[in-house]
């Protein structure tokens, strides 16, 4: 797969994917079944993952989106403005996290301090894909897709330089191209 200037290479198929959301989504309704969960997707990344996993849950519960940056090319900066926040009251509500991906840990952690002060009753996180070698904040996941190595992956609603986000499969930089 070549996407601008980079080549990649096939890493999670999107049967993999799907088998995994299903089984996520079985935790999640197992666990949050009677407390109407909140889903709040972290926008661009996990509209997918978002919408694959919602299709699969089926107790009572509501979906919204927030949307937070921190990337440039293929690494993480640190750097997190909130672009669009969350207009939904919170208080009392089960709030589920969706992530495509947790890297640093900083978009996590920043959403979570984002939501204490509105008072939710539990903050819970679902990421599909986890770097747990690259992570620099204690972070407590409670559903984790993959757990993969410190390599740029891009395809199911993760891009490279905003392209690739369509792909169903997740790919992984070649080596040979690696910067
Ligand atoms: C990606 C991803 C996570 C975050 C993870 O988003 O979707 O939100 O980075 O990285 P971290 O754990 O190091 O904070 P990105 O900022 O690239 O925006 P996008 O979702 O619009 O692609």
């Amino acid at each position: 797969m070549h996407i601008k200037d980079r080549d990649f290479d096939l890493f999670l198929p999107e049967k993999d994917i799907q088998n995994k959301i299903l089984q996520l989504a079985e935790y999640i309704n197992r666990d949050f079944q009677h407390r109407n969960p909140l889903f709040v997707g972290v926008l661009n990344g996990a509209f997918m993952f978002a919408a694959d996993l919602m299709k699969n849950i089926t107790i009572a519960s509501e979906l919204t989106f927030i949307k937070v940056k921190s990337y440039a090319g293929t690494q993480s900066t640190g750097q997190i403005n909130t672009l669009i926040g969350l207009e939904d009251n919170i208080e009392n509500r089960h709030i589920i996290i969706l992530e495509d991906i947790v890297d640093t840990g900083y978009t996590i952690q920043y959403i979570k301090k984002y939501l204490e002060p509105a008072s939710p009753a539990s903050v819970e996180i679902a990421t599909l894909l986890f770097k747990p070698s690259a992570l620099l904040v204690p972070l407590d996941i409670k559903y984790t897709g993959f757990e993969i190595p410190t390599q740029f992956v891009v395809g199911y609603g993760l891009d490279y330089d905003g392209q690739g986000r369509n792909l169903r499969d997740i790919y992984r930089l070649t080596e040979e191209t690696k910067a």
